[in-house]
């Protein structure tokens, strides 16, 4: 598979507003869902590991699952999760892992997922008996987020009801969203949601 993101993981975390963002997804999700030392847990689309980041000191341990070389291995070079985070580079939505976590997040990986169906079916798997899953990506949008030329955009943005909608259609309960963060581009802003729900 193609590394999209060979020329970006260069300075992806130079960007400040990606480390707000992470910081502001990571917050609510804190807000939401009672972390403790023994969890372990999946970041799908774990990129640099900005979100693992945030996350790994209440956790027991970290599977970050990406498709990019590049980014995995900026994530890779990070002293302070070693030990605490292990790195898959594996497709999981084509090739799905069988292991269980109490816990799946995820950042702005969504819409890089074409179905969006499967995603939620395979994720659903990979939880334990009352797991929780918590997933942060733009709210609906014109399609002025990414560059046209832009490749592996499957989604412009969601509307929360309609993956409200497939996530009860999935199985899962108490599914709530909030607005962590706002993106700031020179015409328009793009609201950020966290989406938080258990399995059934
Ligand atoms: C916009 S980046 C976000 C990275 C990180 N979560 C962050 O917030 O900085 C999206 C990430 O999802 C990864 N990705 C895209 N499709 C994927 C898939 N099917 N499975 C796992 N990772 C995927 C990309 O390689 C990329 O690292």
């Amino acid at each position: 598979m193609a590394d999209l993101f060979s020329e970006k993981s260069k300075d992806w975390d130079k960007n400040e507003r990606r480390l707000m963002l992470a910081k502001s997804i990571a917050n609510s999700l804190k807000a939401n869902i009672p972390l403790n030392p023994n969890m372990e847990i999946m970041d799908f689309g774990a990129g640099t590991g900005l979100l693992c980041s945030q996350i790994a000191p209440n956790v027991n341990k970290i599977i970050a699952v990406d498709t990019s070389d590049s980014m995995l291995a900026k994530l890779e070079q990070k002293e302070g999760l070693k030990g605490k985070v292990e790195i898959i580079n594996q497709d999981i939505i084509e090739n799905p892992l069988a292991m269980k976590f109490d816990l799946i997040m995820s950042a702005m990986t969504l819409h890089h997922v074409e179905n969006t169906d499967r995603m939620i079916a395979i994720l659903k798997e990979n939880l334990n008996p009352r797991g929780w899953i918590a997933l942060a990506d733009l709210d609906a949008e014109d399609g002025t987020f990414h560059p046209k030329e832009a490749q592996g955009i499957f989604h412009h943005g969601f509307v929360r009801a309609d993956l409200k909608a497939k996530m009860e259609q999935a199985g899962f309960i108490d599914i709530s969203f909030t607005t962590v963060f706002t993106i700031q581009k020179e015409t328009q802003s793009f609201p950020v949601f966290l989406m938080t729900a258990k399995v059934k």
